[in-house]
């Protein structure tokens, strides 16, 4: 039996195949396409695995808001569909879920708790939250959100705001980054430990359930952006613009920063504040 990871082609879905070596089975849409239920279904029921990763997602946030039927088959229908079959299996589905379903600020900024009403905006920030509700009609279920991905920088097909940033910054002097977004970047690697944690313990010491894992602290864009030129040994100016200077076709949550209090009395792996994560980006390849 093994541990199927959905998306394993993406950024944590690779980690996480990496990770698991031998115990993990990766599949991505070139050998299966989620949306395809009975041909899901058939691989799930040969394989009977231990457990579902599933980090396969519709992640193009702009795009999304031009083919809207594309994103929630993916991250809504695909995630029913693995809920059924997990379902009849007995087995764990861990669906990743993500910060944008908290998309108005909070009355009172205070990191966001796995409690708060959740109020996406956009068409992938909806979709993500109706597929995290797709994912607890499986009893032994876990929801793990999180926030502001970047893969290891080994990872080369990875798509993220450090190699835009890295790229971008060969190209100019100057770059405009947002700086009315609140959130918390998260390196990969350790968001994949702690889910491997998660599920290790899912059941006994681990109530299934929704999790916030994000790296500590908070910042904004345009701060995280400073960092990355700063501990590249770069030069680039990084200029403040606000969301609406900007003007990306789908909303962004001005306040999306997680309270991880729950997930760290688990005892799991320590999730280090963003700038030790950062620069570990750079020492770790
Ligand atoms: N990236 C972030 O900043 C962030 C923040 C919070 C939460 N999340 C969530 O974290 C999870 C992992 O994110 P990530 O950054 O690792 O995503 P990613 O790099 O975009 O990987 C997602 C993978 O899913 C694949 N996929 C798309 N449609 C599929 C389908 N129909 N069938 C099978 N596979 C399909 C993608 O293939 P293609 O590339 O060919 O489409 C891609 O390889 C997602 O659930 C995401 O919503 C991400």
């Amino acid at each position: 039996m093994s541990i199927l990871v959905t998306g394993a082609h993406g950024q944590l879905g690779g980690e996480l195949c990496r990770m698991l070596g031998d115990r993990a089975t990766g599949i991505d849409v070139d050998s299966l396409d989620l949306t395809d239920a009975p041909a899901a279904t058939a691989i799930i029921r040969r394989l009977r695995p231990e457990a579902i990763i599933n980090c396969a997602a519709y992640t193009h946030v702009d795009k999304a808001e031009m083919e809207p039927e594309k994103c929630r088959a993916v991250n809504v229908t695909a995630v029913e569909h693995l809920a059924e079959a997990c379902g009849k299996l007995d087995c764990p589905l861990i669906q990743i879920g993500t910060d944008y379903v908290f998309g108005l600020p909070p009355a009172t900024p205070r990191p966001w708790r796995e409690d708060d009403p959740p109020r996406p905006q956009g068409v992938y920030a909806r979709t993500k939250l109706e597929g995290e509700r797709a994912a607890a009609r499986c009893i032994k279920h876990l929801i793990v959100r999180t926030c502001g991905l970047y893969a290891r920088a080994a990872d080369r097909r990875a798509s993220n705001f450090v190699r835009t940033m890295l790229r971008l910054g060969q190209e100019r002097t100057e770059v405009r980054v947002v700086d009315d977004q609140r959130c918390t970047p998260t390196f990969v690697p350790h968001l994949a430990q702690a889910i491997i944690f998660l599920l290790n313990e899912a059941g006994s010491n681990v109530p299934w359930g929704t999790y916030h894992v994000t790296n500590g602290g908070e910042t904004t864009w345009c701060e995280f952006a400073v960092e990355i030129f700063r501990m590249a040994g770069m030069k680039t100016v990084v200029r403040p613009i606000d969301s609406a200077e900007y003007g990306a076709p789908a909303p962004r949550p001005a306040y999306s920063v997680l309270d991880t209090e729950a997930y760290h009395r688990l005892g799991g792996p320590l999730m280090p504040d963003w700038k030790a994560a950062l620069a570990e980006y750079f020492t770790k390849p």
